[in-house]
């Protein structure tokens, strides 16, 4: 579960203040799929990198699986996040001197796991990627990036993933298999999704779509009323 209260997020810029979030307060049930969307600067990165401890917001609480987050320290937030919350970007950032293999098996190694090369493989060979393990991610195509990107983010089986525009950066069908990706982890593992996204069909695969506007929340709604591209 993770609990948003009243949650105000501002920064200096250039001397002003600047409210990102106003008191924003959500609760998202495990196991829930979410969709945030909104439009461009309504903060729903912010938002996101708050959940997963990235950012502390200027008041209010959040708390994952009952551990209020925004009373931690940096290094109990850190241990938190490994075991807890699995972070996709819209770019990727997989780490270019490392293999396919090597960047997916970085979280394991971090929990401490004796075989995380070992297990590493068999989620890359999970996402579809048995054949480009020993591949560095310049020698992958966008949609292989973002599969292996998936593939870190899910190697602990954290409760909770988080995903900002995940297929942002992709063509339609490469996109569609990121999604799908994604969904079937969902189904397997039982994982908590927040999405940040622009894509109506992936905003209509999860299960609520929270609308931001200007750093509120605008709707919160069953993602069947939520419009299908054909
Ligand atoms: N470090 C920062 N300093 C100043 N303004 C920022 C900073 N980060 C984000 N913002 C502003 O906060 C607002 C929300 O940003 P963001 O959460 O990235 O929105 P979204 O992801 O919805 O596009 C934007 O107006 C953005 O310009
Ligand atoms: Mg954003």
């Amino acid at each position: 579960m993770i609990a948003i209260q009243h949650v105000t997020m501002q920064l200096v810029a250039a001397g002003q203040t600047v409210t990102i979030l106003h008191d924003v307060s959500l609760n998202i049930p495990e196991k829930q799929m979410v969709a945030i969307v909104g439009p461009s600067g309504s903060g729903k990165s912010t938002l996101l990198g708050l959940i997963a401890g990235l950012d502390r917001p200027t008041s209010g609480t959040i708390w994952l699986n009952g551990v209020e987050i925004t009373g931690l320290r940096e290094q109990a937030m850190a241990r938190l996040r490994l075991a807890n919350v699995g972070y996709i970007f819209q770019s990727f950032h997989l780490i270019p001197t490392l293999t396919a293999l090597e960047n997916v098996a970085v979280p394991l190694e971090l929990a401490g796991d004796p075989q995380a090369r070992q297990r590493a493989n068999e989620v890359l060979q999970a996402v579809g990627l048995g054949h480009r393990v020993s591949h560095y991610p310049v020698q992958l195509s966008g949609g292989e990036q973002q599969r292996v990107a998936v593939a870190r983010a899910f190697a602990c089986r954290p409760p909770i993933l988080l995903a900002d525009e995940p297929t942002g950066n992709l063509d339609s069908t490469t996109g569609q298999q990121v999604i799908d990706l994604i969904l079937a982890l969902h189904r397997d593992l039982g994982t908590t999704l927040v999405l940040v996204t622009h894509d109506h069909n992936l905003a209509a695969s999860m299960e609520r779509v929270i609308t931001l506007r200007d750093g509120r929340v605008e709707s919160d709604q069953p993602a069947y009323l939520q419009p299908r591209d054909a």
